[in-house]
């Protein structure tokens, strides 16, 4: 199967590719096709002729969406419908990768794939939009929604780090529950669902609950630094631009029962990337 990546340098994006090696692949990223140009996005696509476009590519600073919706929307809803389109007219099938955020978090319990969306930030509901515009357009697609994704590039995790060389005490918010969720799990079940014929939605996040407390942490305590003090902090304290969900965690139902697959424990995933990051430094 030949697949085109959108946003290959992003922390999916590199993850995808490390496992799509030794296959025919393209990835792109802005400097390669831009999807906010319709016309590139077309032409890009057209030469490929994919089998599969795994569309990673997303404006993914929620806080600075907040203040400039328009951007977000031009990368997250229109960039996508400009993928969708391409995939169309090339008889490509789209991978689209959304997130917790179309939620509102006020169900009370984890969310799957039938629960209804009700995005409350800028970012969410461009994502969303993103989801709408490619269902409009499409058949052959699938939809999966993450959250709290850490891989190779700047993510909570490397911030904890960085941050727990310089201080003694991080406080960190303890009122959002989500599933944090390594790139590269998520990589895996994308490749392993795009096998299938199964278009849909589909939820793919590291199984099981937590805070940014209690993966913080779970950080420090893998990581083996017993200095550093954790402190609990509320949403309302940190005042961020945007809204977040309160507890948006993603079960993977849908995964599981069309793929008999889904993804393993956070505490597991963490455990293996970090034991990764000390190679890497040593
Ligand atoms: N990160 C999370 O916690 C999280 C949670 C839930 C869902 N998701 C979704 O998961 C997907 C992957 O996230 P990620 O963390 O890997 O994202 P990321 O690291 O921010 O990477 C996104 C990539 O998209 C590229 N991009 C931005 N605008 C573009 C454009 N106009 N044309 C082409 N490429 C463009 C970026 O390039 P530049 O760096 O050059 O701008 C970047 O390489 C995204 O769809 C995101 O919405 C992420």
């Amino acid at each position: 199967m030949k697949i085109l990546l959108t946003g290959a340098n992003g922390q999916l994006g590199r993850e995808l590719v490390k496992r799509l090696k030794g296959t025919e692949f393209l990835a792109t990223d802005a400097a390669e096709m831009d999807i906010t140009d319709p016309a590139g996005t077309l032409r890009v696509i057209g030469s490929y002729q994919p089998d599969a476009v795994i569309h990673g590519a997303a404006y993914t600073n929620v806080d600075a969406a907040e203040g400039n919706p328009e951007a977000a929307y031009k990368v997250n809803a229109v960039g996508t419908q400009n993928v969708a389109a391409a995939c169309l007219k090339y008889g490509a099938k789209l991978v689209y990768v959304s997130t917790d955020y179309v939620f509102d978090g006020t169900l009370g319990r984890a969310y799957n794939e039938l629960d209804r969306p009700n995005p409350q930030n800028v970012y969410g509901k461009s994502k969303h939009a993103g989801e709408m515009l490619a269902h409009h357009i499409l058949n052959e697609l699938f939809i999966v929604r993450t959250s709290w994704l850490y891989g190779d590039g700047g993510n909570f995790v490397r911030t904890m780090l960085k941050l727990g060389q310089e201080r003694d005490e991080i406080k960190v918010v303890d009122d959002q529950h989500g599933c944090p969720t390594w790139a590269a799990d998520l990589a895996e079940a994308i490749l392993r669902l795009l096998k299938t014929e199964q278009f849909g939605i589909y939820h793919a996040a590291n199984a099981g609950v937590a805070t940014w407390y209690d993966f913080a942490k779970k950080i420090f305590e893998l990581s083996g630094n017993s200095r550093v003090r954790v402190l609990p902090q509320t949403t309302a304290e940190l005042s961020r631009p945007a809204p977040r969900p309160a507890y948006s965690p993603l079960e993977n139902l849908m995964l599981r029962l069309t793929t008999g697959h889904a993804l393993r424990p956070w505490e597991e995933a963490l455990r293996e990337y970090l034991a990764g990051l000390k190679h890497i430094t040593a």
